[in-house]
């Protein structure tokens, strides 16, 4: 082997054993997914993992995983797209909410333009994951 190639192999391996330390460290991106839940959804839904089921300007989120879109029943301002939206919330139509809520759900009432960042939005998924059974 020559020595470029073998020089590439190990930066190669320097870089994934990096991600992995980032990626390993759990708590820390449990952390990232509770914070950015609280800037950047906080202003309109509650925080699911604390008490409160009642809406505030978005529906509650308690429960949220599993649930059909549009049928929290203390929320009585659903759009009808997401009344009629009909899947049920899982981490992959999550993702594609909060990415652009108004291309998976056209005519969302939902004001958000969306969390852009992949990294950012798999921190929040992951958060509801958890918070939000
Ligand atoms: C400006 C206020 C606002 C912000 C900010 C906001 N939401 Fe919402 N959210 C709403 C409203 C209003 C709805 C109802 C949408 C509809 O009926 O079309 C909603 C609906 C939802 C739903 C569907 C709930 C269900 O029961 O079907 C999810 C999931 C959701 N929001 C998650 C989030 C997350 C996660 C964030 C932060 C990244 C966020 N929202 C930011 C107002 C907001």
């Amino acid at each position: 082997m020559d020595k470029k190639v073998t020089h590439m192999k190990t930066r190669a391996l320097v870089v994934v054993v990096a991600a992995f330390a980032v990626l390993g460290s759990g708590p820390a991106v449990a952390a990232d997914g509770a914070q950015l839940f609280k800037s950047r959804c906080g202003i309109c839904h509650w925080d699911p993992a604390q008490a409160g089921e009642k809406p505030r300007q978005g529906p509650s989120l308690k429960k949220l995983i599993g649930r059909t879109a549009g049928t929290e029943k203390s929320f009585t301002r659903f759009s009808p797209a997401m009344k009629k939206a009909g899947f049920v919330w899982t981490a992959d139509k999550l993702d594609a909410y909060l990415d652009t809520p108004r291309k998976l759900v056209p005519g969302t009432s939902m004001a958000f333009v969306g969390l852009k960042k992949p990294d950012e939005r798999k921190a929040v998924v992951n958060y509801l994951l958890k918070a939000a059974r």
